[in-house]
């Protein structure tokens, strides 16, 4: 779906705008575990700006395709982000369900602002109303992985995204279903 040279060239011009947009602000990129990992590591050497990095580890999916619409947070802040901008770095919105959870925890800290980069945002139908202030790419409906993402725990070493064919997951369902 996106290859090695386009991840890298977006991810540059990504930092370029998010270092215009901050430059003299302190500024605190939170990346969201795991799926974020390598877009984060890879962001932050984009943005010529000196800034705080902190992580918050989030799941939503289980091992499946599909959002099982329960959110846990198995890590959280280790800094106070009090006084500082927080931007957000997450792999994929897809529901928006993770987004807007986060963004609500991480208001009890008091930062200056909470925006949002993500590398790939689904656009679709009836998910939640998040506001994205940074995306890297669109997609359409597509189960991806890859650069982080994964598939039952799977494939985040990947250089590149990639769509896992509809038949792989829809027959783990089944599989699932009749278990
Ligand atoms: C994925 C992804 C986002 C979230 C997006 O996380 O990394 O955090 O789902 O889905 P949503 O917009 O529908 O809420 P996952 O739970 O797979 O954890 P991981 O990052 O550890 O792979």
């Amino acid at each position: 779906m996106v290859s090695e040279e386009e991840i890298r060239k977006r991810v540059a011009a990504l930092g370029k705008q998010i270092a215009a947009d901050y430059r003299g602000m302190p500024l605190t990129l939170v990346g969201v575990l795991k799926g974020a990992f390598l877009f984060m590591g890879d962001l932050i050497r984009e943005i010529e700006l000196e800034l705080m990095v902190d992580f918050v580890e989030i799941s939503t999916y289980g091992d499946r395709a599909h959002s099982s619409g329960v959110i846990r947070i198995n890590k959280d802040l280790k800094y106070c982000a009090e006084g500082s901008h927080v931007l957000i770095v997450e792999d994929i919105v897809d529901t928006g369900l993770t987004m807007r959870y986060l963004v609500k925890h991480l208001q009890i800290h008091h930062p200056l602002s909470i925006k949002i980069c993500t590398l790939l945002r689904k656009e679709k139908q009836g998910g939640q109303d998040v506001q994205v202030d940074y995306v890297g790419f669109k997609l359409t409906d597509e189960f991806v992985v890859g650069y982080g993402l994964d598939y039952a725990g799977k494939f985040r070493n990947l250089k590149d995204i990639r769509a896992v064919p509809k038949h792989v997951y829809e027959n783990e369902e089944k599989h699932d279903e009749s278990h």
